[in-house]
């Protein structure tokens, strides 16, 4: 259970910065309290990284399993060595970090001695990022203290990337809500495991992990996420075991061997809503900007994700999309796949768990 709190919402930027707004939502975090911020990636729900009670706090508003860990949130490297255990890290973890902090990549490192275990959820290894987004940095440059924080969405719901969406899961949860309109990528960060070797994909997020590749010079190992890996018995990711961005509305992802074809996938999948049609469903497609015409004369409601040709616009799109399904009175949802290399990875990524692996080949 959480308790009832009487949530502050500031509208900080993104235009104009107010810091006395700023300073409130400091005062709160030195004081043991949660604090929604903004990113560049999703809102955050961040509390003292050192103080374990306001940690506790986090779970109980999102209603999270205490065995998912958090990303903790640094404002500058020399932050760094208060959560991570130097002695562990090499050369190369820093060219990265130079080259993509502040940014939605988040590391996984051995963890400094003082980090509590309610952080880590019991484990040796910290999740760490410097966030790209000027609230953040002066949230936790102020507060003195790196911030620990999952995504600011109710557990099991898509991470929020509006205001309306944070506002609707937490308030009355949080203490303070800073609120600066829609964020720039829509989807969360990139996690990749480097106390392994070779390092390891935990996450595809906003950085596409062949740019991250190209820099460490290293080949990183990409999991089959499509598969297995989220009924694996010991996850490596705690957050890959659970059911994730699902709406209550049955989703299912029509994949494609090779989307070079378009007009001939769109065949199949009409082919495919048909047999579902006979049964009286009402049924919802969310195509692409590029087969959306394909569908028309189909008695269904159409939502366009984005162009195949910009998948930073798919990936922005999808969580609010995700969102609205369940709004829309339909007894079941399809979505077209897409190529799985750069953001397509991500977007492959949260569809397959928002429809809990529900996945056809056509
Ligand atoms: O973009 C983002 O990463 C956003 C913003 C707020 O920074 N945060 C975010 O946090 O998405 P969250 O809690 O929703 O996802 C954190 C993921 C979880 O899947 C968790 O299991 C994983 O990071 N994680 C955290 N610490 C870990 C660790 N020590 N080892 C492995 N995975 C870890
Ligand atoms: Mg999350």
């Amino acid at each position: 259970m959480h308790r009832i709190l009487n949530t502050k919402v500031f509208k900080v930027g993104p235009d104009h910065i107010e810091i006395r707004f700023i300073e409130e939502a400091v005062k709160v975090i030195r004081d043991g309290g949660l604090v929604v911020f903004p990113t560049e990636t999703v809102y955050g729900l961040g509390a003292d990284t050192f103080n374990r009670g306001a940690i506790v706090k986090i779970f109980e508003a999102k209603g999270r399993p205490l065995d998912n860990p958090l990303i903790i949130h640094i404002a500058s490297t020399d932050q760094l060595e208060e959560v991570v255990d130097l002695k562990f890290v090499k050369l190369d973890v820093y060219r990265l970090m130079e080259k993509f902090w502040p940014g939605p990549l988040t590391f996984i490192l051995p963890k400094a001695q003082h980090v509590p275990y309610e952080v880590t959820a019991g484990k040796n290894t910290v999740a760490v990022r410097m966030p790209a987004h000027p609230v953040a940095l002066k949230l936790i440059e102020l507060s003195r203290t790196p911030i620990a924080a999952p995504s600011a969405n109710l557990s099991g719901k898509p991470s929020p990337t509006l205001p309306e969406h944070v506002i609707k899961d937490m308030m009355g949860r949080v203490d303070v809500i800073l609120d600066s309109g829609e964020t720039l990528y829509g989807v969360e960060s990139t996690i990749i495991d480097l106390t392994r070797d070779p390092p390891i994909l935990l996450r595809p997020g906003a950085v596409p992990v062949e740019e991250v590749e190209k820099y460490l010079q290293k080949k990183i190992v990409v999991p089959d996420f499509a598969r297995g890996i989220a009924e694996a018995p010991e996850p490596l990711s705690p957050g890959m075991k659970y059911r994730h961005y699902a709406p209550n509305t049955p989703l299912i992802v029509l994949e494609a061997e090779d989307y070079s074809n378009l007009q001939g996938y769109v065949e199949k999948i009409l082919e495919y809503i048909s047999v579902l049609k006979s049964s009286g469903k009402k049924i919802l497609v969310l195509a692409s900007r590029e087969t959306e015409n394909l569908y028309r004369g189909l008695d269904a409601n159409v939502l366009v994700l984005g162009s195949r040709k910009n998948l930073f616009e798919i990936a922005k799109n999808l969580f609010p999309i995700l969102r609205s399904i369940d709004e829309l009175g339909v007894d079941l949802a399809v979505v077209e796949g897409f190529e799985e290399r750069g953001l397509g990875l991500t977007i492959m990524n949260r569809l397959r768990k928002a429809s809990g692996y529900n996945i056809v080949k056509i």
